[in-house]
């Protein structure tokens, strides 16, 4: 007996990504952000700013499929802690594509982008542990831990992040006030 499938439907085909980079990315970070046994020992949370520590690739490639995974080689991988209230800046991630998993906590993420006409546009999104974003190059954000409890989230970025441009908004649109060294204030 044979089986006949019905045709593929544009319905059924994902949307596309702004690249495959970013989606690459995400699937990484995810990966590490569900295997908390890799990094929970690691985190720490500091009263006065944001807690950054590189993560190795070579220190988790054992726990990450290859096959899934191939851009794991060349990926930076940032772990991140944030108390309550602590956050970003606005900022872009210069010319890198990445993404970020929240993996305990909440974290808010403000997205802004240039509508048409050349005006900032704002979203805000409320991001569970489990929910996972990812950008291209020159996207503008900010994120913020908005809740009552420590949040961590796993970072993800290639090419490798270098510098961030941060940003603020005023009567004539999304302006950059600095640029700064990547893991040093973000
Ligand atoms: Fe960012």
């Amino acid at each position: 007996m044979t089986t006949v499938l019905p045709p593929a439907t544009p319905s059924a085909v994902p949307a596309a990504a702004p690249s495959t980079a970013p989606a690459g990315a995400a699937a990484l970070a995810v990966a590490l952000a569900i295997r908390t046994d890799l990094w929970a020992d690691r985190v720490e949370y500091r009263e006065e700013s944001r807690w950054t520590s590189l993560l190795d690739p070579a220190d988790v490639a054992h726990a990450i499929d290859p096959s899934l995974h191939a851009e794991l080689h060349d990926a930076q991988i940032w772990l991140l802690s944030w108390l309550p209230g602590q956050g970003t800046p606005l900022h872009d991630h210069g010319t890198s594509a990445g993404a970020f998993a929240v993996a305990r906590g909440g974290l808010t993420e403000r997205v802004v982008a240039r509508g048409v006409d050349g005006a900032p546009r704002q979203s805000t999104a409320d991001l569970a542990a489990g929910r996972v974003r990812f950008f291209g190059a020159h996207y503008v954000h900010q994120v913020v831990n908005t809740l009552h409890e420590p949040a961590v989230s796993v970072h993800v970025y290639a090419p490798r992040l270098t510098l961030m441009n941060t940003y603020r908004i005023d009567e004539s649109g999304l302006v950059r006030v600095g640029t700064e060294r990547a893991g040093v204030d973000w």
